[in-house]
């Protein structure tokens, strides 16, 4: 998805991307745009500057690896790389730029306007799903139980929604990726996650059942009520598997009656039945009762990590 980077051990590399850098508004536009996604429109609003003059910053700044871009329907999206050498760089760069610039500042408030007016509209266009803060709060101390205070890695999230899971996660992960076909789902996660600071958090769209990672690419990958409602929830899961690492854990979070509605048989027979049909195996199996209903949590591994936790 990243951009490929040139080699920036190479002296004239090194000086082309320099000179990419070298201009105030595309220093302006690093510091604003590793802060999280933002589309060229919303860009042009809070630099305060034509549509063409911004487009050739970014493109310039592109072109060096300092910016990734994508396309998400009819919108394309900024963002500074979450990994690899350029976002060392861009970190290192900004660190030496001081943040009490009256134009920097400025655009952070106007930043803010702007991605609190997308949170609306895609909080809108959704019909406000999102479960009560009470609800996440009671989910978000069952998941640290469950999966410890060590680092979660690389984390997919399938099916992410407004971000939910990248909220109560997200700090404890090096980088995350939450995967949606939602375009006004994957705006209002942008909306809350980047606004919580978790920059490093990226948003896709994608599809579940052909996942645009290559095999073994995250630590943990999580589902969070989403397999209930899936027409093929064991695809789900296998493709979930996939993309997980030999060693990685698999965290899936659903509703007991949702399940019970789309089986009409006993929740924790159905889940068990999914994850085997996936090939990996459940390390755990736990319900919990939060604000937001009776749910069921497991926790799966690929086979040969288990047997080799298991002695
Ligand atoms: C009930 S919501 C759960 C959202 C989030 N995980 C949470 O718990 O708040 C289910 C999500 O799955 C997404 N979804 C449905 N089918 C999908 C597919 N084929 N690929 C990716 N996401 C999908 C929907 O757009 C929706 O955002």
């Amino acid at each position: 998805m990243h951009a490929e980077s040139p080699n920036i051990g190479q002296v004239d590399q090194v000086v082309q991307a320099l000179k990419g850098l070298a201009d105030p508004t595309r220093l302006r536009l690093l510091s604003l745009l590793r802060h999280g996604e933002l589309t060229v429109g919303e860009i042009c609003r809070v630099v305060g500057q034509s549509q063409p003059r911004v487009s050739r910053h970014l493109r310039l700044l592109s072109e060096a690896g300092f910016l990734d871009r994508f396309r998400e329907q009819q919108c394309v999206y900024y963002r500074t790389p979450a990994t690899g050498a350029r976002s060392g760089w861009v970190r290192e760069l900004l660190a030496s730029v001081d943040s009490r610039d009256p134009a920097l500042q400025r655009d952070q408030v106007r930043m803010a306007v702007v991605v609190s007016d997308r949170g609306r509209t895609a909080a809108g266009q959704l019909g406000q799903s999102s479960p009560s803060e009470a609800g996440d709060a009671g989910l978000a101390a069952v998941l640290h139980e469950e999966l410890g205070p060590m680092a979660l890695g690389e984390l997919l999230d399938i099916g992410t929604g407004a971000g939910r899971m990248l909220e109560m996660l997200g700090a404890q992960t090096s980088h995350a990726v939450g995967i949606d076909l939602s375009s006004p789902a994957l705006r209002l996660a942008r909306t809350r996650v980047h606004g919580r600071g978790l920059a490093h958090c990226e948003f896709h769209r994608g599809d579940m059942y052909a996942l645009p990672f290559e095999s073994a690419a995250f630590d943990t990958v999580t589902i969070d009520r989403v397999l209930a409602a899936a027409e093929r929830p064991v695809a789900v899961l296998t493709e979930a598997a996939r993309t997980l690492r030999a060693a990685g854990r698999l965290l899936v979070v659903e509703r007991f009656d949702d399940i019970e509605a789309c089986t009409g048989a006993n929740p924790l027979q159905s889940l068990r039945a999914w994850l085997d049909g996936s090939g990996l195996r459940l390390t755990r199996l736990r319900p919990c009762d939060l604000a937001s209903g009776h749910h069921l949590l497991a926790v799966a591994q690929h086979a040969v990590a288990s047997a080799a936790g298991a002695q």
